[in-house]
């Protein structure tokens, strides 16, 4: 088996590596962080995801599995070079960062001396794949026209965030954009311990042109977003007229050419680093081409617009001003299962909250940290171990995640501890009359209001 080198140890780069690792491939991560190689080198996995851990650990033990910032070794010893480097939105617009992917092209093309197959694994706009090709056929500049050059081979990644090693492990499908027969039967190859459980060997192994497989990637993303933000785009009409938007996703869903899943709406609308990230993208590759993507512009809106429909929401359930109020948060990651506070709906609710003078006291199991990180020390800000002892002389409580732990609630210690039982639900986790019955006063996003029953 080839030997392959993997550039960037994020989510993609650091899946990606230890999961090929642990199939038995020999695999060399490479980062320009020292720190977080060095953490790797060390046992310790840098991010926090379901089954990682495990997997650089069985990768490291058979001796498959190094990490390094050495990338001109890496270049040399291997094959087939995979880019999974963050592509984070630009500051002044909406297109995408590709920096660091041009960097590693770069490095590739300074150290490689014979002919390599690269695949482009970062999510980027489409038509990159070529860049990157003419970059190295010398066509661009600061490209050194060599005699042979590199296959650039597309492999979009599609794994989920808390359950990245299972999306990997066994994929919905593998999309291997390319035309080079090589590195069709290179990446087959790789991909082949992956398609065991597929109906034939390569059934889920999806071929196509390089362009069709960069579009695919932030298409397959926006198609999703559109699907959340269109749900979102119905609760307020909802509202108005008595209709349950859990009951209207049940219906709808259950028609096969709809389906139920990325059809739960909420005021804890989308975020993360995807999501976001890859709708403003396509938008921005769209314009450029002068192509009017206002859909996809309305899909951000939606978003927006739902988000701080919700804030006010919370706001208009306190019995004081915002100024005077305690606000309980349970979940601050994007999603449960992560540190992630990317986009996360948490960062713009506490922002609104402690904009409009108010206290808060925040509980997530895992990303307290990164959200201290990303929103800064602030006055008004207080981080919880339990997440009942948020809620302690709270006026409300919002729930921003639909993590296990705040699926079901402790009533008892709701009364004794809040100073008003009222929970604002961004995730529509709990029935209305059910909350009402039990004497909590809840709102939710496209559902039913029922009035509280017992004194709260
Ligand atoms: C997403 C894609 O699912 C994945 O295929 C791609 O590779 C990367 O982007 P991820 O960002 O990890 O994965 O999270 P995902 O589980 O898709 O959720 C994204 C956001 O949408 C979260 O904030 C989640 O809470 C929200 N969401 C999801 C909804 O608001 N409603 C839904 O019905 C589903």
């Amino acid at each position: 088996m080839k030997k392959i080198a993997i550039f960037g140890t994020g989510y993609v780069g650091l899946v990606t590596g230890a999961c090929l690792a642990s199939a038995g491939m020999k695999v060399v991560c490479v980062d320009i962080e020292e720190r977080k190689i060095k953490m790797l080198e060390e046992g310790e996995c840098p991010i926090i995801e379901k089954d990682l851990p495990e997997r650089i650990k069985k990768g490291v033990k058979t001796g498959n599995l190094f990490f390094t910032t050495d990338a001109k070794t890496a270049i040399e010893e291997c094959d087939v070079i995979f880019i999974a480097v963050g592509t984070p939105t630009k500051k002044d617009s909406e297109e995408a960062d590709l920096s660091a992917v041009f960097a590693v092209a770069e490095t590739i093309n300074k150290h490689a001396t014979k002919r390599k197959i690269v695949v482009q694994k970062s999510t980027v706009p489409v038509g990159t794949g070529s860049q990157i090709e003419e970059f190295f056929m010398g066509k661009a500049e600061g490209g050194h026209g060599i005699a042979f050059f590199h296959a650039v081979v597309s492999n979009p990644e599609f794994l989920k965030e808390g359950n990245a090693v299972k999306d990997f492990e066994s994929p919905d499908r593998v999309v291997i954009g390319t035309s080079d027969e090589d590195a069709k039967k290179v990446m087959s190859r790789i991909y082949a311990p992956f398609m065991r459980t597929a109906v034939g060997t390569t059934d889920r192994m999806i071929f196509m042109s390089r362009p069709s497989a960069e579009l695919t990637k932030v298409f397959a993303n926006t198609m999703l977003a559109m699907r959340i933000s269109a749900m979102n785009a119905i609760t307020e009409l909802a509202e108005k007229f008595d209709a349950d938007a859990k009951e209207i996703r049940k219906g709808i869903g259950s028609d096969s050419r709809i389906g139920p899943d990325f059809l739960f709406p909420g005021g804890a609308t989308f975020g993360g680093s995807c999501f976001p990230k890859d709708v403003r993208a396509l938008i921005a590759v769209m314009e450029k081409a002068g192509i009017d993507a206002k859909l996809f512009r309305e899909v951000m809106n939606v978003n927006r617009e739902q988000r701080m429909r919700f804030v006010v929401k919370i706001f208009e359930q306190l019995d004081c001003s915002v100024s005077e109020s305690k606000i309980a948060i349970w979940g601050l990651s994007f999603k449960p299962g992560t540190d992630d506070v990317r986009e996360a709906a948490s960062l713009d609710v506490v922002q609104s909250i402690l904009d409009g003078g108010g206290k808060v006291a925040l509980f997530d199991a895992h990303a307290k940290e990164s959200f201290r990180v990303a929103f800064g020390e602030r006055a008004g800000v207080e981080y919880c171990d339990d997440q009942y002892e948020a809620i302690k002389g709270a006026d409300a409580l919002v729930i921003l995640t639909d993590a296990m732990e705040f699926r079901s609630l402790d009533f008892e210690k709701l009364h004794s501890l809040m100073n008003k039982v009222v929970i604002c639900d961004g995730k529509n986790l709990h029935d209305p009359e059910e909350m009402a019955n039990e004497g909590v006063q809840y709102v939710c996003m496209g559902r039913p209001v029922f009035t509280a029953k017992k004194s709260t």
